[in-house]
Parts: C-alpha cells; structure tokens; sequence
C-alpha cells in the first residue's frame, strides 16, 4: 500500500494489515482524525474516524449494508458464485430490512438482557470449573487454555451442540475472520475460506439431523422450526446464520478478555485499584470495550447522494467504514486522556458493538461472559503475572483485534 499524507511523515495514513498498524492502531487513528477524518482509500472506500461521523453512518437510514452489490463492485460481477460471499450476504449482518428484521427477530428472544442475565451462574460454572482444572498447572495462556473455552462452551450450549462434538471447536483453528477486513481477499484466500465454509457445512448438516430427531430449548432447533415452516426462513439463510452466530458469538468475546487482561497487567495502578474493588468490574469492561475493542472497524454503503458527511459529500453506492476504535479514542468525546485506561472513566459509552438496527445482538452476553471471567480469575489467582506485557503477538487481523497467546503463570 502507498497511501501517503501530504505531511512531514512519510508513513501511509491507513495501512491496517501492516503489522505496525496491527501492534497499535491508535496513533494512525489520531492522525486520519486530525489530518482526514472521511479519508478516500487507495481501494476507493471512505473512511470515517470520528465519534460525530460514524454515530451518524451507523443510525442514519441513508445507509445501509447493500451487501451484494458492495461486494461485486470489489471482486467483480461474478463474485456472489463464491460459496464464502454467497453465504455471508445472506447472515442477518449483511442484510437490510425488511429481511435484516426477519432474521433478527427469529434469535432476538434468546439474547435479552434477562434471559442472558439468567445464564450468570452457568458461565460462573464454566469459569470455575476450567480454572480448577488449570491452577494446579501453575502457567497458561491465558488466550487459548482460559479466554477462549468460555464463550465457545456458551455458544455451543445456546446453539445445543452435543458435548461429544464440542473437543474440535475447542481445539479447532479460530477462523481469521478475513472476509470482514478491508483489504480484498486474494484468489487464494477465497479458495481457502470456501473450503472452510463446506467443512463447516459439513458439521451443521449433522448437527441439523441431530436437532431434527431430538429437539432441544437451543438456537438451532428454534430456527430448524422456523426453518420448516415455510416462509419465515430459507435453506440457505439457516446455514448462514447458524454460521454467523457460532463465529460473532466467540472470537470477539475471547478478544475481550484477552485484550482487557493485556490492557489491565500493562496497567498495575488499574490491575491493584480492580483487585481491590471487584464491584467496578462492569464499568471496566465497558472502559476495556472502549480503550483496546475487539472489533475495530464495520461497514455500510451509502443508499442515496450523502451531501455532507464530515465536510465531504459521498456520491450514492459508495462504501463507507467506520473506524470504531478510532470512534473510541475521540478526545471530543473522551476528553480526559483517552489513550490511558481509567476503569473508573465516567459516561464510558464505547462503540464497540456497533450501533442502530445491527447493534450486537450479544452485547449483554458478552459483557456479562468478561465480568464473571475476569472477576473470577483475579480472585482464584491473585498472585498472576504475565511473562511478557511488553510484547505480546497479536493475530494478523485488523477488524478481530486479537492476541495469538497470552502466557501467564503463578
Ligand atoms: C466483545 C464481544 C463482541 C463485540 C465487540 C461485538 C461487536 C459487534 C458489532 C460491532 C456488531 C455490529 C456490526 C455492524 O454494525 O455492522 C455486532 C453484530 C452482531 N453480533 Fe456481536 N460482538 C460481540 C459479541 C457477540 C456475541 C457473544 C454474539 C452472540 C452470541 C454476537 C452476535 C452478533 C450478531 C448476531 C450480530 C448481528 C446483528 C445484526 O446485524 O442485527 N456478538 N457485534
């Protein structure tokens, strides 16, 4: 990429795949905001990087997601042949209403906030479990042997997946989440996600032959039902969604805590002050959502002539990306030093889960999930220190902002 700033620096102003980028986003954030805040991209999306601007993207009914033809004007006419594009356009995610509201509302009781509530002391469960499994071990990653198991084993229970099937998700490669980034995929990496896709096909087809003869209370027999019915539910959509879920339903929710666990050990005041007082946990979480999210970016496309969107007008049909970490860090709304962690920062109001009709179905899931994780872990092991805070390896990724692994030990 050769994007460059007509300023003293050199460096490209948004090179997100760049590993410099993927180490720490945030000054190039500070720079598009102060120096371009809707900058056009070398792969012609504009990119917006302020609170005020992308709030607006994300409510405005003037955009929308138009996945289909969002996709065929980056890969071309014939892109929606390709099993992986096929399949995301039809995930609630990608859609607009009237069909975004059906998908929506077919899974949307099983996520309010009491019904999440109520799983409390089976996530309590999860965590104590896994823990007293692990402490007697006396080091771990704290990504692959703690983050990760929790939300796994809850998403496997809401979609009812059997336990005996449950080792190969566990130990299953995390999905790069590559589709979402704003970098084209190659014709390589395409081959490679189609592949993954008809694996996974492969298990939901079993699953579904499962679920038929045994219904469960779970997700997928809720939506096999909606599914027979008729006309509430294609196929294909069913594939799609069970999909989305099981994806949108982990790999961010291990990011929150590995990534608030990175954030509180590189912050001892922060770590003591938590420690001390457990009962700050819940605005914590939402000052770790806001101060290192796990999902960084999300896109729309303009469904008519945007006269003026941060100064500059945006011509129908063009996409626009939403820079949520940068949102995040905006001194306009976060004036008291927004690049430090402060658990205890009033009116935390991050973005991290989006925002309008396609705000995260499992926002409250997730933030209960990182509570009760990180809670409970300070507290079993008090004495914890990670091996190295300074220079963690972070995954590939720019939207996923993740760590590959997290060694701790006690
Ligand atoms: C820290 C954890 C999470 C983060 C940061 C996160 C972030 C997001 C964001 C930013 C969106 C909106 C994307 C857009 O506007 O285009 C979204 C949508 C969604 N999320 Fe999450 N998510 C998290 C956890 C979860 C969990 C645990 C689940 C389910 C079990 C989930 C399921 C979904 C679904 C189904 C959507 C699509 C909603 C729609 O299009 O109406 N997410 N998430």
């Amino acid at each position: 990429m050769n994007e460059h700033v007509q300023t003293a620096t050199s460096t490209p102003l948004f090179d997100p795949l760049s590993p410099e980028f993927i180490r720490n986003p945030y000054p190039h954030y500070e720079r598009l905001r102060a120096t371009d805040p809707i900058h056009l991209t070398q792969h012609g999306m504009y990119l917006a990087s302020r609170h005020a601007d992308i709030t607006v993207v994300l409510r405005d009914k003037r955009f929308g997601k138009d996945y289909p033809e969002r996709i065929k004007r980056r890969y071309g006419p014939d892109v929606m042949k390709e099993p992986v594009f096929r399949n995301f356009a039809l995930t609630m995610l990608q859609q607009d209403p009237p069909d975004h509201t059906r998908l929506r509302g077919l899974v949307a009781k099983a996520f309010t906030a009491r019904r999440v509530e109520d799983m409390r002391p089976q996530i309590q469960r999860i965590v104590d479990e896994n823990l007293d499994r692990i402490i007697p071990q006396g080091k771990m990653d704290l990504i692959e042997d703690f983050a990760y198991r929790l939300p796994v084993t809850v998403i496997c229970d809401m979609l009812g997946i059997p336990m005996e099937h449950r080792e190969m998700f566990y130990t299953g490669a995390r999905n790069s989440g590559r589709i979402l980034e704003p970098v084209p995929m190659t014709p390589e990496e395409i081959k490679q996600s189609n592949a993954g896709q008809a694996m996974i096909k492969m298990y939901f087809d079993q699953l579904f032959d499962i679920r038929r003869k045994n219904p469960g209370d779970d997700l997928t027999t809720q939506l096999l039902h909606a599914e027979e019915a008729g006309d509430k539910l294609s196929n294909d959509e069913l594939y799609a969604n069970i999909i989305l879920l099981f994806g949108a339903g982990h790999e961010t929710t291990v990011n929150l805590i590995g990534n608030g666990l990175l954030a509180l050990f590189r912050n001892p005041d922060q770590l003591a002050l938590l420690k001390a007082k457990p009962e700050l946990i819940t605005n914590a979480i939402e000052e770790f959502l806001r101060y290192d999210s796990s999902v960084q970016m999300t896109g729309r496309v303009t469904l008519e002539d945007i006269e003026d969107l941060g100064g500059k007008p945006i011509p129908k049909g063009e996409s626009v990306l939403c820079l949520l970490g940068s949102a995040n860090h905006d001194p306009s709304v976060y004036p008291d030093h927004p690049e430090r962690l402060d658990i205890t920062r009033p009116n935390v109001k991050p973005l991290s889960f989006g925002g309008g009709i396609h705000f995260c179905l499992g926002a409250q899931l997730a933030r209960i999930e990182a509570e009760v994780a990180i809670n409970t872990l300070l507290r079993r092991i008090p004495d914890l220190r990670l091996d190295d805070a300074e220079n963690p390896e972070w995954r590939p990724t720019f939207v996923l902002r993740g760590l590959k692994r997290l060694p701790a030990s006690w």
